[in-house]
């Protein structure tokens, strides 16, 4: 199995430019030495996108944006395209993160949009699905899951090698309360049959699906032992340069 193992920070709405700034030069002059096979990715806010690209240039981390527009250009106030933010030398986009889609009112059509935008403009995706806790509760997280994953139909195989998928049930972002390894193993080889049946086997094997909500240093290791969990995306604790680096380490095992 030659796919990905990545791990992504999603810095949110948190940093300063220069605290930013120097979070990335931290981790650049800390951090091991990545093996190939092995991608970090840092999710920053639109201002320190340029800035914290030009710190870590030269290494192998690469940055991504929080959201784009489905739009290339035009009469949108406020909104940052997907051309726009290729264009400013960025790699890659975080689409359809949970909050987006519960605070913005972000569903399936527009989260599909903005994801062939993106790879229109050249960008990866790091393509965001999960359950809310009454889904869990009902026992209808694939339902869910499955449903966020038709956003995904209008690609094709080769359009899917530039997505990668991150699986954060809702009830575990931010609250300390992480999936279980065997809960997040569960709900990654359903993901992973879903995408064999849109896409083909080789798609499904060649995809990478990271594991998000409340990983930390303490659970990383457990969580990506998991044979369909090739890495994590990093709420909180992507925000403390320490603790991130001990979650490559963990990925780098
Ligand atoms: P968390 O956030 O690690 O703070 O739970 C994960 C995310 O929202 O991407």
């Amino acid at each position: 199995m030659n796919r990905k193992k990545i791990v992504a920070g999603n810095w949110k709405m948190n940093t300063t430019v220069q605290e930013g700034v120097r979070l990335a030069e931290t981790l650049k002059n800390n951090m091991p030495a990545l093996p190939a096979g092995v991608n970090v990715v840092l999710g920053v806010p639109y201002p320190h996108l340029v800035p914290v690209q030009s710190a870590v240039q030269g290494t192998s981390i690469a940055v991504a944006a929080q959201n784009c527009h489905q739009e290339t250009a035009g009469a949108y106030t406020g909104e940052v395209s997907a051309t726009m933010i290729a264009g400013a030398g960025i790699s890659h986009v975080i689409l359809g993160h949970s909050e987006r889609r519960q605070y913005f009112g972000e569903e399936n059509t527009m989260v599909s949009k903005k994801t062939e935008a993106a790879l229109k403009a050249g960008l990866t995706v790091i393509f965001c699905i999960g359950e809310q806790l009454d889904a869990r509760e009902s026992n209808n997280q694939e339902s869910v899951v499955a449903d966020q994953l038709t956003a995904l139909d209008i690609l094709d195989a080769a359009q899917m090698q530039h997505i990668i998928l991150a699986y954060e049930p809702v009830w575990a972002i931010g609250t300390g309360k992480t999936a279980t390894a065997t809960q997040a193993q569960e709900m990654h080889a359903f993901i992973r049959a879903e995408l064999a049946k849109k896409f083909g086997n080789e798609v499904a094997a060649a995809t990478s699906i990271l594991y998000g909500g409340s990983c930390n240093a303490g659970n990383a290791a457990e969580l990506f032992a998991q044979p369909d969990v090739d890495g994590g995306l990093i709420g909180g604790a992507s925000l403390k340069a320490e603790d991130f680096i001990k979650i490559i380490e963990a990925r780098m095992n």
